[in-house]
């Protein structure tokens, strides 16, 4: 390596340009999947953005000036993804990054939780990112190059309470993503991002009550929710050649809350 950036491995003027890829991204019709969609648009990618929420995925795709489509997905539903990734290999011809995003939760203490919300919960944030990863992965592997990037949670990092089947669905997408990074290197890299609260749908009606809503506020070190743009900066570097390098992580975009 020289001063003279043209023998670096990393381009330094291109290290975060995704220009030239197609990205797909799940869950990309509302709030840090919509983020995410449009900051991949805007650095360059052709975008899928999928969702169950078909109407909702393709307004964000014509919210782009690039050529982003919106396509249906059901990621609880391993027939759904596999549609999904034959279209958009029939369209693209390949794809080289994969962001899995949708997740849900429902917070009561482990005593008020039933079986049925247990299970939805971890059906659709845990099972979900396990059948996108034998559907929608498996190009990828078979192509020998691109970057896998599973939503995961501060939650799945510490705990707290009412947060039980969160908590355990995001600690196993972590645990997955590690698995996953090992099986599919050195050629297909996997991570995981870890938010804090960030401003949307999923915790808006829940920022409504004052007392949790200053509470959680405060366990940021920043004193503050994120905005959901803000996990775009670390989605756009997971999936660009600027973490050619990175793999197996878990990257906290928390205002400081899992480091206090
Ligand atoms: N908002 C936060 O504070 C926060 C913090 C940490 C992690 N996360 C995680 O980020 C991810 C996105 O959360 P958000 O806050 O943007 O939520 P959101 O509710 O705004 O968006 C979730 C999206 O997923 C889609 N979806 C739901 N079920 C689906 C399915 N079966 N198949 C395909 N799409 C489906 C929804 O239609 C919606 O567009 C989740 O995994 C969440 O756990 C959020």
């Amino acid at each position: 390596m020289t001063g003279d950036t043209e023998d670096w491995v990393v381009d330094p003027e291109s290290m975060f340009d995704l220009s030239g890829k197609t990205a797909i991204v799940t869950g990309a019709a509302s709030g840090l999947g919509r983020a995410i969609a449009l900051g991949y648009a805007a650095r360059g990618a052709t975008v899928v953005c999928a969702d169950v929420d078909e109407a909702g995925a393709s307004e964000v795709a014509d919210a782009t000036d690039g050529s982003a489509s919106g396509e249906y997905v059901d990621v609880t539903d391993a027939g759904s993804l596999a549609a999904l990734r034959d279209r958009v290999l029939d369209e693209h011809g390949s794809y080289e990054v994969l962001c899995n995003v949708p997740g849900m939760n429902v917070r009561k203490p482990v005593t008020e939780l039933s079986e049925t919300e247990w299970r939805e919960v971890i059906e659709l944030n845990l099972t979900g990112v396990f059948l996108a990863a034998k559907t929608l992965g498996v190009p990828l592997v078979e192509r020998g190059g691109g970057s896998v990037i599973n939503m995961a949670s501060i939650r799945g990092i510490d705990g707290g309470p009412d947060q039980s089947a969160y908590s355990a669905s995001k600690g196993g997408v972590i645990q997955l993503t590690k698995v996953l990074a090992a099986e599919w290197a050195p050629d297909v890299r996997v991570n995981a991002l870890a938010p804090g609260y960030m401003k949307t749908p999923l915790v808006r009606e829940a920022m409504a009550d004052r007392e949790w809503y200053e509470a959680m506020r405060d366990g940021h070190m920043l004193e503050r929710f994120g905005e959901p743009e803000e996990v775009v900066g670390p989605a756009v570097y997971l999936a660009a050649d600027a973490s050619s390098f990175v793999t197996g992580s878990v990257l906290t975009v928390d205002g400081g809350w899992t480091a206090q």
